[in-house]
């Protein structure tokens, strides 16, 4: 049994984009896969199918059905905000301590289980939690996606201290390239590995949906290699 918590060094990385080819290329060698998107906000219940749920459902070949996205995204809130604040937008707050236990069962549903969490490492998802504190509480290592745009460096290399300071294992940072970025992407590669090394950096380009791309097999193959168990 194995997890692994895809977090970010901000909002709109490519979290979901490169969990939903790690989902597809982990069924394609035959794993039995689960998939989490615990707090989602920003989610319109009109428009299921493109939410990240929703896509990670796709992903998995399953349908998006209201049961569907009870069961991997519970704590669904429509404003396009950190869940905290999304969630008081509806007259709710977010309990730590549920998610927290939503995420420790859910990372034991299947041999291979894929969480995406929210925003970036340090957004925070209730009143004096971040999702750090989610990942710590959870205890599963997590891959860290970042952009290429100027600036995604900094934002990249701040994430993985933060995650390092708490010891939290970090199976690879992977660089999804940022559409019209004016960084090259085996630029953003090569400076940020001599920072994060041992940690490898994965570089994926911008690619059509299901373009095939080797850096999902590697991806695949160090989830294979470091999977660890739920504490
Ligand atoms: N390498 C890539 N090639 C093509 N499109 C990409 C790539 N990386 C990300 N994208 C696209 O960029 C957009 C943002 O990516 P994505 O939704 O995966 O980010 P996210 O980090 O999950 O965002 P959020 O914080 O909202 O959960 C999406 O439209 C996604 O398909
Ligand atoms: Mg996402």
């Amino acid at each position: 049994m194995s997890a692994i918590f895809v977090t970010g060094a901000g909002t709109d990385v490519g979290k979901t984009f490169v969990a939903c080819r790690l989902i597809a290329e982990l069924r394609r060698r035959g794993h039995t896969v689960a998939a989490f998107k615990p707090l989602a906000s920003g989610f319109d219940p009109a428009q299921p199918e493109t939410s990240d749920p929703g896509a990670l459902l796709t992903a998995l070949g399953e349908s998006v059905s209201p049961a569907a996205l009870d069961r991997i995204a519970p704590f669904r809130y429509r404003a396009a905000l950190a869940p905290d604040m999304a969630a008081e937008a509806e007259g709710k707050r977010v309990d730590f301590d549920t998610v927290v236990a939503f995420s420790r069962r859910a990372a034991t549903t299947a041999d291979t289980v894929v969480i995406e969490g929210v925003g970036g490492v340090m957004s925070p998802i209730a009143e004096r939690y971040t999702v750090l504190d989610w990942i710590v509480a959870l205890g599963v290592p997590t891959l860290l996606i970042t952009g290429t745009y100027l600036g995604a460096q900094t934002h990249a290399l701040t994430a993985l201290a933060a995650l390092q300071r708490r010891s939290v294992a970090v199976h690879a940072v992977v660089a999804s390239e940022t559409a019209g970025s004016t960084v090259g992407l085996s630029d953003s590669a090569r400076s940020l590995a001599r920072f994060v090394a041992p940690v490898p950096v994965v570089t994926i380009p911008r690619l059509l949906p299901a373009a095939p791309h080797a850096a999902f097999a590697a991806l695949a193959d160090l989830f294979c290699r470091a999977a660890t168990h739920v504490r």
